[in-house]
């Protein structure tokens, strides 16, 4: 049960004190039948709740998947800059999020819910989470790469190890510039772009393909997005 005033602003329609005065002027039904008290308990899923011919149905979560485009921020708001929640023009909820980050300049999928839980499964380096991630490479990827990142890459500074857990390096096209398949279990920052400047090369684009089960749409170009379907969910969760 959650009261009708939450009910219409976690569903988007206004902040807490504007659908107050929706639900006072009358303008909100519930089963048909005009309610003027923001305090009245609803069932969620039960209950049916409309407001100008209508009808609001609730979401206690919401799951998108998003072909993130280069340009834009992995962030919930930016003062100056687009964020991924801002490409999500129809969601209800207030309150998502992007599961991990991509940089500004990295494409590809990307998971935006209000999922807490679900979030922390996906991230956290416990769960060995399998990301893959699609790059064109300035300069010539070997098997000598490939060996060295299934040991694990030290992408730590001069004074500083840090050591990735192995990836899975496929090198799709070897050469002057080349492309590859990189797959690994962790985010650290600029992970996948330190750990080709470990052995001398540079990335100049990223993609994230797929996450744990979960596979960026070929369908989706970039700056598109689409809820997941109830087969991904249970994929992702599983
Ligand atoms: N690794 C990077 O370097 N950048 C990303 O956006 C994701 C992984």
């Amino acid at each position: 049960m959650i009261r009708l005033d939450k009910y219409l602003a976690d569903m988007g329609i206004g902040t807490r004190q504007e659908v107050k005065r929706y639900i006072r002027k009358g303008q909100v039904l519930v089963n048909g039948q005009k309610v003027i008290s923001p305090e009245t308990k609803i069932r969620e899923g039960e209950d049916e709740v409309s407001m100008e011919g209508r009808q609001i149905t609730y979401a206690s979560y919401e799951y998108y998947m998003l072909n993130k485009p280069a340009g834009v921020v992995s962030a919930t708001e930016d003062a100056r800059e687009v964020t991924v929640i801002d490409l999500i023009r129809d969601k209800k909820r207030k309150d998502l999020f992007p599961v991990g980050r991509l940089d500004k300049d990295t494409e590809g999928l990307l998971l935006i819910t209000n999922d807490g839980q679900l979030s922390h499964i996906l991230t956290s380096p416990k769960h060995h989470v399998d990301k893959t991630y699609y790059a064109k490479v300035q300069g010539c990827v070997t098997e000598e790469d490939v060996e060295i990142f299934a040991q694990g890459v030290n992408i730590g500074t001069n004074d500083e190890e840090e050591w990735t857990r192995p990836g899975i390096l496929k090198i799709i096209k070897s050469g002057e510039e080349s492309e590859i398949l990189l797959t690994i279990q962790e985010g650290k920052y600029h992970q996948v772009k330190r750990m080709f400047e470990a052995v001398d090369k540079e990335v100049i684009y990223l993609r994230r393909e797929s996450m744990g089960e979960l596979k960026l749409d070929k369908n989706l170009k970039p700056g598109e997005y689409r809820a997941l379907t109830e087969k991904e969910l249970e994929g992702v969760r599983r």
